[in-house]
């Protein structure tokens, strides 16, 4: 990881669904931002059912029809993700009591709830996998798309 650079983690349960949209978003924000070069960023899953694997068709479909190119390969959270990265954002309420267990003592990353940014106050990115349809999908998209870019505008 490079000293200079700022580092941001997407976590989520299964690193198929919320946070490959969040990193694909944060991605996309800071190249139109012209701050691409200042980030290190990525996204992985507490569990590991779908290490190695692709995300899910539905959240690859939303980034396409949106004109975000990304393509990731499931990784699990590891310990030394906790001081390689300055923010580590987790989805929803029981992704943060996870990352509140996992962390090792003393390490640098802040553990923040992506959708306390979320200018519209939705602080829940909602886990979408079990949906039927793709409605979850979407909103979840638009939520990444608030709180990535009023998380950056507070950046210095
Ligand atoms: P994600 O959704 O955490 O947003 O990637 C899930 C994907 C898979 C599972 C749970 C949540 N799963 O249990 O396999």
């Amino acid at each position: 990881m490079s000293k200079s650079k700022k580092a941001a983690l997407f976590i989520c349960l299964g690193n198929i669904c919320r946070s490959p949209i969040a990193e694909a978003v944060f991605l996309h924000t800071i190249e139109e931002m012209g701050k691409l070069n200042e980030w290190e960023v990525d996204s992985a899953a507490l569990g590991s059912w779908h290490v190695g694997g692709r995300p899910d068709r539905r959240a690859s479909k939303i980034l396409q029809n949106n004109g975000i190119d990304y393509s990731h390969r499931v990784r699990q959270i590891t310990k030394d993700d906790f001081n390689k990265f300055d923010f580590i954002f987790g989805m929803d309420e029981s992704n943060m009591r996870s990352l509140n267990k996992e962390k090792p003592p003393g390490s640098k990353a802040q553990l923040i709830l992506l959708g306390s940014f979320d200018p519209q106050g939705e602080r829940i990115i909602r886990d979408p996998y079990y949906d039927d349809n793709d409605a979850g999908f979407e909103k979840c998209y638009q939520q990444c798309i608030r709180s990535c870019r009023a998380f950056l505008e507070g950046q210095p």
